[in-house]
């Protein structure tokens, strides 16, 4: 039973579901983001918060209070971002921490803002720590104040800057630091989304793509796609590929379930860390409690990573539960991966931790 799934070769399925996000992505994230506020799918308390903030904001003339957006890869935050700067009637300039090598390179980006524009900074978490010491004056004052000459004859010429809205998009709230994170007036959490809302979001991608598909297998590939539409949109893409070469072209039911079977996408969208972190849960700790380092240690994986990535979603689908104590697999957890759950039966003999090659 532990064995279960051991021989199931999951290389497709990694390939698609695996990767946050994959080259080929790029093109599509685009072609199939939504451009204003109605067209963005779920998310709903978010959406009526940032109504209110748009309305009150272009109301009073003024731009936007500073916005961080987090959460898992893929929920839309870098689509929210352009929304923001749709609805606001403004420039959007886009960069990366990763992207920003020196102070310079953020007074130079900074003073080439135009008023009300939006500054959209994604992996926020990755700015230099010299560059964030740039960012706060500019956030708080709207004005940087730039070192000419070093020493004890420094001398520093301060500039004013347009008042701009900070955009800034992290998957990893936990390792942005305190000042900066502070400095964001509206902080916004993504959440996953839930297959009814992933299903209008591929309906919507397919009309884009111009292929036809029927409502039920929208659904069934909704339930795939790891409560994330970049995830559904990929699938999407790939259930066409078989619908033209062993079908007509129109995904109905039967060919979505066909194609998914072929390429055996997991019924849970699962990738190799929630498939390693449960397995390791449930073989090595006996289902937990487990503190969450232990855990982190056993599958090799960043504590926050695990928090702030993973958790979420194995919570969301009812596999996996924080208690005081520690991390639980969920007794329909433990029947997925072929287990018998604790407390109505003994444990299966035999199973050594690692057995299954995982
Ligand atoms: N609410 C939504 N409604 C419709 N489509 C969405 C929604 N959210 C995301 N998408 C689609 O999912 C894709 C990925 O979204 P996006 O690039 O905004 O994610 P992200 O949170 O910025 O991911 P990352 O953390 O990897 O940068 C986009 O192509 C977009 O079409
Ligand atoms: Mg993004």
């Amino acid at each position: 039973m532990g064995t279960l799934r051991s021989n199931r070769d999951t290389r497709w399925a990694e390939r698609v579901v695996t990767p946050l996000r994959l080259q080929e992505d790029a093109p599509f994230d685009n072609l199939l983001r939504p451009r204003n506020l109605r067209d963005f799918i779920g998310q709903a308390k978010l959406k009526e918060k940032f109504e209110i903030y748009i309305q009150a904001a272009k109301a009073r003339g003024e731009p936007l209070d500073h916005v961080l957006l987090y959460g898992p890869p893929g929920l839309g935050k870098t689509t929210l971002a352009n929304i923001l700067a749709h609805e606001m009637g403004v420039q959007i300039k886009i960069t990366s921490g990763p992207a920003i090598e020196r102070p310079g390179d953020l007074v130079a980006v900074l003073t080439n803002l135009e008023p009300g524009d939006i500054l959209f900074i994604d992996e926020v978490h990755r700015l230099h720590p010299a560059c964030e010491e740039v960012l706060y004056p500019a956030l708080e004052d709207f004005r940087v104040d730039i070192v000419l000459t070093q020493g004890p004859n420094a001398r520093t010429i301060r500039l004013q800057l347009p008042r701009f809205t900070l955009v800034g998009a992290t998957t990893r709230i936990g390792l942005l630091t305190p000042p900066l994170r502070a400095r964001f007036g509206i902080v916004h959490r993504l959440d996953y989304y839930t297959a009814e809302e992933l299903r209008t979001i591929l309906l919507r991608s397919a009309q884009i793509l111009q292929v036809r598909l029927d409502a039920d297998a929208a659904y069934e590939i909704a339930r795939r796609a790891r409560g994330t539409p970049r995830i559904a949109n990929r699938l999407l893409r790939r259930v066409r590929d078989f619908a033209q070469v062993r079908a007509d072209g129109v995904i109905t039911l039967d060919v979505a379930l066909k194609a998914l079977e072929l390429f055996e996408v997991d019924a849970y969208g699962f990738d190799d860390v929630d498939r390693k972190l449960m397995l390791t849960l449930i073989e090595k700790f006996d289902g937990g409690p487990v503190g969450l380092n232990t855990l982190a240690a056993a599958i090799s994986e960043d504590k926050q990573t695990i928090e702030e990535i993973y958790e979420p979603y194995l919570m969301q689908i009812g596999f996996l539960k924080r208690t005081p104590r520690g991390r639980v697999a969920t007794p329909q957890a433990f029947r997925y991966f072929g287990y018998t759950p604790r407390g109505t039966a003994a444990r299966q003999p035999g199973l050594i931790p690692g057995e299954s090659g995982r």
